[in-house]
């Protein structure tokens, strides 16, 4: 079965708490995190003090996608707030090796994101220390953009990779994944799904997660 990740972008912070519960009783799996700093994406929002609100407000895994520029400065202050799953941008670290196991050696699960353009092999030595790969589907930076179609062919490419080294490699899509896009992603490889605006823009969030399962295959 898929895991559903709302991405908490699109919820309403003023009632952050409250969010949280409708999507933990309206059947998501994962709470996904997005962590802008302004640098790396023309955007910011929120560090390790809302991954701890959210961690006191819900018992989901906690999924924090960090887009900052040199993250390992930041990755021990989202481990101490509660994080259950650290990604981080290939394209913003130099030592991603190194990156990688700081998460791990945490007991935390690390993955690793790639923007758009950013190609399927800079992954090839990395794989099997991978608990998941994000595939970004939109740049990163806002909720609610146009899924890119390349984004399907880049996920069957790193479908075939995970089984040629023979990894357990989660793969995860983000961005513009909804009740019409959710099939071909999930038909490609994927098996998370982040959906920010697709779930908090609607007034039924149960039924829209049920929606998105049923779409899944
Ligand atoms: C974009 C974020 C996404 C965003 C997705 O930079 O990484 O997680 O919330 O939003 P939707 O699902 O609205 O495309
Ligand atoms: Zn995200």
């Amino acid at each position: 079965m898929g895991i559903i990740a709302p991405s908490i972008l699109s919820a309403d912070f003023a009632i952050l708490g409250q969010e949280l519960k409708d999507i933990e009783a309206a059947g998501a799996d994962w709470v996904h995190i997005d962590v802008m700093d302004g640098q790396f994406v023309p955007n910011i929002t929120y560090g390790p003090i809302i991954v701890d609100a959210c961690k006191r407000n819900c018992s989901l895994e906690l999924d924090v996608h960090l887009m900052i520029e040199t993250p390992d400065r930041m990755i021990p202050e989202f481990i101490s707030a509660g994080a259950d799953l650290i990604s981080i941008h290939a394209e913003a670290v130099t030592h991603l090796h190194r990156t990688v196991q700081m998460i791990k050696q945490a007991d935390v699960k690390a993955g690793v994101a790639l923007n758009p353009a950013t190609p399927i092999d800079s992954l090839e030595w990395i794989i099997d220390d991978l608990d998941f790969v994000l595939i970004m589907s939109v740049n990163p930076g806002f909720g609610g953009q146009k899924f890119i179609h390349s984004s399907i062919e880049k996920i069957q490419k790193l479908s075939d990779l995970i089984k040629r080294k023979n990894a357990d490699t989660i793969i995860q899509v983000d961005g513009g994944v909804n009740a019409d896009t959710i099939g071909t992603v999930s038909r490609a490889g994927a098996t998370s799904f982040v959906a920010g605006s697709a779930i908090f823009n609607t007034p039924d969030y149960a039924r829209t997660i049920a929606d998105l399962r049923k779409n899944m295959n």
